[in-house]
This record gives C-alpha cells, sequence and structure tokens, in this order.
C-alpha cells in the first residue's frame, strides 16, 4: 500500500468503533442476536439438584425429577420460586446406599417395586370419570453410580426396579404401580418419556394406553406399551431405524461439537436411541425420534397398540407405516403438543424450541434464547404456558471427565403457546 492510501485507511477505520478480539459490540457489522419469539420469562430457580422432567397440574402445582446419583430425592414438588422439596415423601426415596447391588462382580440396579430409585420423567392426566387428576412418574430403575477411580456407570435392571407410578393429585397417594418382565423391558432399557390415552375405546380393558420411549444407550431402543387396565405390556419398533441412534453423531453445544468424555471409557459420541414423543390431540399419531437424529418420524397409534399376541404381523406392518418427515434442523431432546395439533421440540444445539406443524408439514421457529442451555422436558400448563427445564446437561461432570461445568441455578422457563394454544384435554 501507498502510504496516502494507508492514511485514508487508518482515518475511515477510526471513523468507526474499533472491534477488539471477539468483541464485537461496537461493529458496524450484522451479528446474530442468539433469540427470537415471545417473552421468555424466568418461572422457577432450581439451587440443589439437577432437574430431569417437570410437569404442572391444573391449579398450577410444579412436579419435578431429577435423576439419580446420589442426590437424596428423585422427585420433587416446588414450594416457592427458589425451592423444591420431596413428594409425595421423602421416605418413598430408596436410601442412595440401597439403589444398586451386585451378583457374580456385575452391577444391577435395586428390583424395590414399591421405593423410588431414579425418576426421569412425569406426565399429569387430567381428571375423568375412571381416576383422579393424576402425576405419572416414569421410574427408570437405573441410577448412575460412581465405581472405581470416579468412572460412572449404569448398572442392569431387574424387573420390580423400572416402574410407572400413578399418583392421586387429590389425596397425594401412590394409587397404581406397573412394573414390566426382562421380556418387555431388557435389562438395559431405559425408560424416557410418557404420554396417554386414557379413552376407554384404546384397550379391551377400557381403562387407557400408556405410551412409553426406551432410549436405550446400549442398544435396543423401541416403543413400550402398557394397558393400564391389565398392566400388560408389549413392544414394537425396536431397532426399527427410525428409534436408532444414529451412528457417531457430533452436535454442537454453544457452538461447540460435543463428545462425551467419561472417566474409564474412551472419548465417544452421544448413543441415545428414540427419546422424543408426543400424541396428535385426536390420538391417531405419534410424533417421535431419537435424541441423536435430526430426522421427525410419525406412525398411526393403532400400529402401536396392536399386541404381538392378536397379530403375530403386528411389527412388520407398524414397520410398514413409519412415516418420516423430513429433516428439521438438528437433534431433538423432548417434545410435547398443543391442542392445534403443533408438535414442540426442543433443540439443544439451536438453544431453542421448534415446532412441527402438520399442517403445513414444515418445521417452523417459536422460541430461541441464549438462556436456553439445553431444554430438557417440556410441558404445557393449564394456562397456555410452555414450561421447560434448563439444565445444563453437556456440562455435566459425567460427559466431562468429571468435572462438573454446570452453575447453579438451574431454571424453569416459560413461553405463551401462539395461537391460544393449551395443553391437549381430548385423550380421556
Ligand atoms: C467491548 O468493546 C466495547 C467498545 O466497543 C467496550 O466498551 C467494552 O468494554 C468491551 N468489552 C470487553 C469485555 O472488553
Ligand atoms: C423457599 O422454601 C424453602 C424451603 O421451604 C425455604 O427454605 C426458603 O426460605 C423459601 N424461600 C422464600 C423466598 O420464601
Ligand atoms: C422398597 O423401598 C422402600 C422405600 O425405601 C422401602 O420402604 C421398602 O421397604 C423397600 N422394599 C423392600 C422389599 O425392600
Ligand atoms: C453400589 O455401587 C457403589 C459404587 O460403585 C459400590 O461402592 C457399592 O459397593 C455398590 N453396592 C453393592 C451392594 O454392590
Ligand atoms: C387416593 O386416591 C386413589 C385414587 O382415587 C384411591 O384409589 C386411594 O384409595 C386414595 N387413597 C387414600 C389414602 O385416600
Ligand atoms: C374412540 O372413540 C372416539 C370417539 O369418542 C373416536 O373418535 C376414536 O376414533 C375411537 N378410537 C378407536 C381406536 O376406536
Amino acid at each position: 500500500m501507498r502510504p496516502s492510501l494507508l492514511t485514508a485507511f487508518a482515518l475511515a477505520t477510526s471513523a468507526v468503533a474499533q472491534v477488539t478480539y471477539q468483541n464485537s459490540t461496537g461493529t458496524i457489522l450484522r451479528t446474530d442476536s442468539g433469540s427470537y419469539g415471545p417473552e421468555v420469562e424466568e418461572y422457577h430457580y432450581y439451587y440443589e439438584q439437577w432437574p430431569i422432567g417437570l410437569t404442572i397440574s391444573s391449579t398450577g402445582r410444579f412436579f419435578v425429577s431429577y435423576t439419580r446419583g446420589n442426590y437424596a430425592f428423585t422427585l420433587g414438588e416446588a414450594v416457592n420460586k427458589t425451592a423444591e422439596v420431596p413428594y409425595p415423601s421423602a421416605d418413598l426415596n430408596l436410601p442412595v446406599s440401597a439403589l444398586n447391588t451386585s451378583w457374580n462382580g456385575i452391577q444391577f440396579s435395586s428390583g424395590n417395586s414399591t421405593g423410588l430409585i431414579s425418576v426421569q420423567a412425569l406426565y399429569i392426566t387430567p381428571e375423568n370419570a375412571r381416576r383422579p387428576e393424576t402425576l405419572w412418574v416414569v421410574d427408570t430403575g437405573r441410577p448412575t453410580i460412581t465405581g472405581e477411580g470416579g468412572a460412572p456407570t449404569m448398572p442392569y435392571a431387574q424387573p420390580g426396579g423400572p416402574k410407572i407410578l400413578g399418583i392421586s393429585l387429590t389425596n397425594d397417594t401412590v394409587y397404581a404401580t406397573y412394573t414390566f418382565p426382562a421380556s418387555v423391558h431388557f435389562p438395559d432399557s431405559y425408560m424416557n418419556d410418557i404420554r396417554f390415552d386414557l379413552r376407554e375405546n384404546m384397550t379391551a380393558s377400557g381403562h387407557g394406553i400408556a405410551y412409553i420411549v426406551d432410549s436405550s444407550d446400549e442398544g435396543r431402543p423401541g416403543f413400550i406399551m402398557l394397558d393400564l387396565g391389565t398392566g400388560e405390556s408389549w413392544r414394537r419398533l425396536t431397532q426399527h431405524p427410525s428409534t436408532l441412534r444414529v451412528d457417531r453423531d457430533v452436535p454442537s453445544y454453544q457452538g461447540h461439537p460435543f463428545y462425551q468424555r467419561t472417566i474409564g471409557l474412551p472419548i465417544q459420541t452421544l448413543r441415545e436411541g428414540l427419546d422424543g414423543l408426543q400424541l396428535s390431540p385426536d390420538g391417531k399419531t405419534m410424533y417421535y425420534s431419537p435424541l441423536t437424529s435430526n430426522y421427525l418420524y410419525s406412525i398411526p397409534t393403532a400400529y402401536l397398540r396392536t399386541t404381538p399376541a392378536s397379530d403375530p404381523l403386528a411389527e412388520i406392518s407398524a414397520a410398514n407405516h413409519v412415516e418420516n418427515h423430513g429433516q428439521r434442523g438438528g437433534n431433538a431432546n423432548g417434545f410435547e403438543g398443543d391442542n392445534n395439533g403443533l408438535i414442540y421440540q426442543c433443540m439443544p444445539e439451536h438453544n431453542a424450541i421448534y415446532v412441527y406443524n402438520p399442517h403445513t408439514l414444515l418445521t417452523e421457529p417459536f422460541v430461541r434464547d441464549p438462556r436456553i442451555i439445553w431444554p430438557d422436558g417440556a410441558s404445557i400448563g393449564a394456562d397456555g404456558y410452555l414450561y421447560m427445564n434448563i439444565n445444563q446437561l453437556p456440562y455435566q461432570a459425567t460427559w466431562n471427565y468429571g468435572k462438573d461445568g454446570r452453575t447453579f441455578p438451574g431454571a424453569v422457563l416459560r413461553v405463551k403457546l401462539p395461537n391460544g394454544g393449551k395443553k391437549i384435554t381430548t385423550l380421556g
């Protein structure tokens, strides 16, 4: 450059703010604000235990689950904006010392079918003629324990440990307990989330059905169905490509390519299969996807409800009716759905909630905010807000060579749904 040009260049740049090393406050360039959509409100703060699942009752009671670990309790109810207490009682929790046992050198989780072991997901169904408003509790029966040298491990399940409990919100008492045979809930299954259709005509028993996702990291993910009248359970789409993890999927969180760094193990990628699920308001369609996939799938629920005993071709017909709705723009974690038929999906890579719109056939933006650092459970309240847990999961110790990079508080954020959207109440 000639000296005169250099001078002109210096003059031009001094006229605008100087941008220093990755400090773009004063830039004249376009930047990404990291946010869009309706107002995000900070509803609750977690200071003691990191949450997983949440659900809000018709009267605004707010329940939360925490996987164990060494936490004292695994199911809680918020008592104010900054604290939760054990629910329905501290006594219902197995003591940490009783969470696991061993046999021939193999660690197994407790087979206790009445005490709480490690609760992953929660869901509230409204009162109907046959049951009170009910808090449904998904106890995976598989805590994470810490072995030699700080290496975390998730012991195999024993029948009895993995269970679904129904708690009446009228008397705060467990009134229903369902366990699973080892042929339905495998020792390495992991029940991640649940939805209900309680209408009488769903099953011969007339007491409704639960649809559960088995996200098994170890390898046989699929759906588990539970007849709430007979207690009979069965599987569907086990290891179907639409329920399997995507091999060596590397998502990015906050702009960092993510690998799991666990003490005692080689560096790995996430391995979770079938994770998010949501019913359409008419109960006819189940939307779902594995955590590590960018694709959204669905299946008519009739193919999930067929029992293996009633139709030897149940598995093949189900596989023949899986619908692929294409990519949605990233991995998705938990799902929720409203009475307008929108399928909300937590998008941990984008600090966002996206929506699949069955009317436009497209995935659409809903809300994005830099505070949404790993949106986990999402739940719609009677007030038409979507509540989501924020738990900073990628920074947890078990994924970072034992170094806990999470910083309290965790949070519940809430956002008003579009177009007067409400919780689905058409499924009995
Ligand atoms: C970033 O730059 C602005 C001016 O453009 C300055 O006021 C601010 O102090 C800088 N921030 C940091 C963290 O250096
Ligand atoms: C919230 O509840 C906890 C537990 O009962 C209590 O210790 C705390 O003081 C309460 N905080 C406020 C602001 O009321
Ligand atoms: C199961 O766990 C509960 C809660 O800790 C306890 O009260 C109960 O005695 C246990 N049952 C058995 C069979 O150990
Ligand atoms: C449960 O797991 C812990 C941590 O690995 C271990 O120290 C303890 O011995 C186990 N308990 C039983 C009964 O195997
Ligand atoms: C609580 O309610 C459930 C469901 O209505 C009922 O089955 C149970 O008997 C009640 N338990 C108590 C202790 O009132
Ligand atoms: C159950 O009954 C509802 C009407 O109450 C109907 O819309 C639905 O199609 C029925 N479902 C099945 C599987 O028969």
